[in-house]
């Protein structure tokens, strides 16, 4: 295993919610956000990297046709498979993978919703500038891009929220849908299409 996968494999081994997604009110008012913040009420296909302890792919579950998951520590693949088998959240057809991102990342798939959270700031630029192509390479036409960062420093980050999503924003191919923008996060809504979810409804021209 590298240090970067070792570094989360020990967290998860010393505790299975390293970050309190379960039951901190700030992490489920965050995921209820993101969730209200997708554009589409179902999608076909989510991919969730960096999907810790499957907190968050349990509800995208109930959004979607089939998630595809994936973390670097296989211990949080392991908490995802049974988190989802405790309670499935949905119908949806659900893998989960041990992957390390943008290295590992499912080319040859396409994906109507990806969702990256509280995970790019630990990549360096060279890495991260990757996981941006890849999202977009792997992104359907009209597929939707959802980025959630902490704001705050803190020990193990690489990057700062404001520039990882600074890195989105100028790829020149991705049209920023929503930004919900607080002190202590940065939630983004991207798309390939520039459409509005009006639009996207027929409510708009
Ligand atoms: C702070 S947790 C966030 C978990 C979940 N996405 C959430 O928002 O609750 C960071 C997660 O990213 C995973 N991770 C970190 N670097 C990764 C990488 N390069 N590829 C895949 N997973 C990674 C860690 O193992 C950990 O589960």
């Amino acid at each position: 295993m590298n240090p970067h996968a070792t570094h989360f494999q020990q967290l998860y081994q010393r505790d299975d919610d390293p970050w309190q997604v379960r039951r901190r009110w700030y992490e489920q008012r965050k995921r209820q956000l993101l969730l209200a913040s997708l554009p589409a009420q179902r999608y076909r296909h989510v991919y969730e990297p960096a999907c810790g302890n499957g907190e968050l792919t349990a509800a995208l579950a109930v959004r979607a046709e089939r998630v595809t998951a994936s973390d670097v520590s296989p211990t949080a693949v392991k908490l995802t498979r049974e988190r989802l088998a405790r309670k499935p959240g949905g119908h949806a057809q659900v893998s989960v993978h041990c992957q390390r991102v943008p290295q590992d990342w499912p080319l040859d798939a396409r994906f109507d919703l990806i969702v990256i959270s509280e995970m790019a700031y630990y990549l360096s630029r060279v890495d991260l500038a990757q996981l941006r192509d890849c999202c977009i390479n792997t992104l359907t036409a009209d597929g939707v891009l959802v980025l959630c960062h902490w704001r705050h420093p803190f020990n193990d980050r690489m990057l700062d929220t404001t520039a990882v999503h600074a890195t989105f924003d100028a790829s020149g191919s991705l049209f920023r849908l929503a930004r919900h923008d607080e002190n202590d996060f940065l939630l983004d809504v991207w798309s390939r299409s520039s459409r509005s979810v009006a639009q996207r409804e027929g409510l708009a021209p």
